[in-house]
């Protein structure tokens, strides 16, 4: 059970967002109380906090079972043995946390919680693609929501989109939604001299799309040997100029293990929050942008959420649904264990 002394101790060196998210000694008693009746409830409920990377610290640090990147907390929920599963990050997520639990509740504090990616292409798109593209192995980025895995073959997180894609025997590939990330893929085969004919859906994270290439060079005139940590949603003239590409836990792995003593993250500030907490003697630069979605978590939702979930928390999914999109998400798995 956390108090407030350790709650604070894990907030007080973040300094991402405005200054009404610096956290005090005062802030962290007061949030207390709900820490405390979630606690409660989640030891009569046997529930499991997911969190993800990006939520706000206060949630990250205090109510969290686990934290991570969309990989691995779709791994924890696989393995879990908790009754209810509690998913704080964005729909798509806690989706994909039943599809890999059918019998499990899983309960969404955030149903509002969209995602540029996932809401940019629907199932019917698909069905239409694969008529134009009947040779092609359709790929989905896990931001999709669960009909659209349900019209795919395989799904890939930003941790093993590369590995998973090369090892797919069939030379084309349909990758969607995200056309930077697809084009990302494309230059790392080329750069590796492989050859695969990938098509590409026209969508993109509204929060990595707006990086630029200038913004790094900035950073690298300003910060004398600063790490460039770069996630692959980002564009090529972006990723071309990173010092390391990884999911969101890559990055956090990637600052635990380097030598350097200063870094720029190029993603959601979210994670440069943890890391600022993590890791308080090293530098990280400035620049912060929040996904609204990932952002709208709160303590209060979820505790409202095991208290009196309401159908719009409840995750459910027909059982066609269910059935084709779990096949989808297994052979991620099934990839990433060979
Ligand atoms: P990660 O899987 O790298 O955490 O990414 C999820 C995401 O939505 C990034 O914007
Ligand atoms: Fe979706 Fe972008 Fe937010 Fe990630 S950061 S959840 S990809 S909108």
């Amino acid at each position: 059970m956390v108090t407030a002394e350790q709650l604070y101790e894990k907030l007080k060196d973040i300094q991402v967002g405005n200054p009404i998210c610096r956290f005090t000694q005062e802030n962290c008693e007061l949030l207390l109380p709900t820490i405390r009746k979630i606690e409660e409830l989640k030891r009569e409920k046997n529930a499991i906090i997911l969190v993800h990377n990006y939520v706000a610290p206060q949630i990250y640090y205090s109510v969290a079972d686990f934290t991570g990147d969309s990989y691995g907390l779709s791994k924890k929920a696989k393995e879990s043995n908790a009754d209810v599963i509690v998913f704080a990050a964005v729909r798509f997520m806690a989706e994909t946390a039943k599809i890999l639990n059918p019998q499990k509740t899983v309960l969404d504090p955030n149903p509002n919680g969209g995602c540029s990616l996932a809401d940019g292409i629907t199932a019917e798109d698909v069905i239409r693609l694969r008529k134009e593209f009947p040779d092609h192995t359709f790929v989905c980025y896990i931001n999709t929501t669960a009909e659209v895995k349900a019209q795919c073959d395989v799904c890939v997180t930003s941790s093993n989109v590369y590995a998973i894609i090369e090892k797919i025997p069939n030379n084309k590939i349909y990758f969607l939604p995200d056309r930077l990330m697809g084009e990302n893929v494309i230059n790392h085969f080329k750069s590796k001299g492989l050859n695969k004919d990938i098509q590409l859906w026209d969508g993109t994270c509204y929060v990595h799309e707006e990086y630029q290439p200038e913004s790094i060079d900035q950073v690298r005139r300003n910060f004398e040997g600063v790490e460039i940590l770069v996630h692959p949603e980002c564009s090529s003239s972006v990723v071309g100029k990173a010092d390391y590409v990884g999911s969101t836990s890559q990055m956090l792995n990637h600052v635990r293990e380097s030598n350097g003593d200063s870094f720029f993250l190029v993603t959601e500030c979210g994670l440069t929050g943890v890391l600022q907490s993590e890791f308080p003697q090293k530098t990280f630069a400035g620049s912060c942008t929040l996904c609204k979605y990932m952002k709208s978590n709160s303590l209060e939702d979820i505790l409202n959420v095991l208290e009196n979930p309401g159908p719009e928390n409840t995750i459910t999914l027909d059982p066609e649904t269910q059935q084709r999109s779990l096949q989808c998400v297994e052979r991620m798995f099934e990839y990433s264990a060979h």
